[in-house]
């Protein structure tokens, strides 16, 4: 190329650019919503968000069966000998008992009434492997095999943080998101687990000294440093555990706590049942 061509091309390739950046914009112009449009967009993108998030929260494991029931078989405390389990399995009772919280929304209708006519028998294992199914056990996820034995169960954010309106009875109710976990006592939980090998290995302690520390946490606590960090205890020996209460404290403290003591409670307090799990998987 010329010297001199190249100099009539320049205005040229800027004359069309600068068309092509003019035709680009005027279409654009011509696709723009109205602004009230664009607002409920916006709105509808983010009710999306949200949706996706409660339920990342509410039943996401990020693969943790890898740990709960690869490495430590914590589902075989739930599945029971029969099962291919561990005995003596755990009862929807001792579920309750330590900590655990059925969402009352996923309960088919036969089953409350079941319940409510006291026909469930909450001290059947068989009961708290049918919650799991229903995928009822608020941050515990279940998964079963082809034969419907329980084939591993993972743990989810809302194990911890979040709890039930306790609206049907104590500890079944409608979830509370980020409501923090008081009366969980994952530290029970985990002593419930059939290997926990994989556990004393990393800590370097025998099962009876890791037990004790589990046992040290109570209700409401957790220990990360145990699981993280492979320590069991503070340096000065104490337990390390910190509550699932300050997980969430910046949240719950600007709340109103729940009274514990609501008439819906005290109604469904009355109605541990009887009767036989059959009875439960007959509703399903
Ligand atoms: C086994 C119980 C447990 C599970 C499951 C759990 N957390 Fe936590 N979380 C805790 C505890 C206990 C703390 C407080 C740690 C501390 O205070 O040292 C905490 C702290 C937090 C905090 C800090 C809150 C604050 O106010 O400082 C956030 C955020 C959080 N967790 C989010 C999550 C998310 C997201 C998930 C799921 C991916 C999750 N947690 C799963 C027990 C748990």
């Amino acid at each position: 190329m010329t010297n001199r061509s190249l100099v009539r091309s320049v205005p040229t390739f800027i004359l069309v650019s600068i068309l092509a950046v003019a035709c680009t914009a005027t279409t654009q112009q011509s696709q723009v919503p109205s602004g009230r449009e664009f607002g409920s967009l916006i709105s509808s993108n983010a009710n999306v968000m949200i949706e996706e998030g409660r339920q990342t929260f509410r039943y996401d494991t990020f693969g943790d069966e890898g740990f709960w029931s690869d490495a430590i078989r914590l589902h075989q405390a739930f599945a029971g000998a029969v099962q291919g389990g561990v005995a003596p399995a755990v009862s929807p009772q001792t579920a309750l008992s330590v900590g655990l919280k059925v969402d009352a929304a996923v309960l088919p209708k036969e089953l409350v009434t079941l319940i409510m006519a006291g026909k469930v028998n909450m001290d059947d294992p068989a009961t708290t492997l049918a919650l799991l199914k229903l995928n009822a056990v608020v941050g515990l996820k279940g998964t079963s095999n082809n034969d419907g034995s329980l084939k591993s169960v993972g743990i989810t954010c809302a194990l911890c943080h979040s709890t039930v309106d306790n609206s049907f009875s104590p500890g079944i109710g409608a979830r509370l998101d980020g409501w923090p976990n008081r009366d969980l006592n994952v530290g029970t939980i985990i002593s419930l687990a059939p290997d926990l090998s994989p556990v004393t290995g990393l800590l370097g302690v025998d099962e009876k000294t890791l037990k004790q520390v589990l046992a040290g946490w109570g209700p409401g606590k957790f220990d990360a440093v145990v699981f993280m960090d492979g320590k069991a205890t503070r340096p000065d020996g104490g337990s390390g555990a910190t509550g699932s209460v300050n997980a969430t404290s910046s949240m719950c403290d600007a709340m109103p706590r729940i009274s514990a003591s609501s008439s819906l409670e005290r109604r469904g307090a009355t109605r541990a049942a009887s009767a036989s799990a059959s009875e439960l998987s007959k509703t399903r």
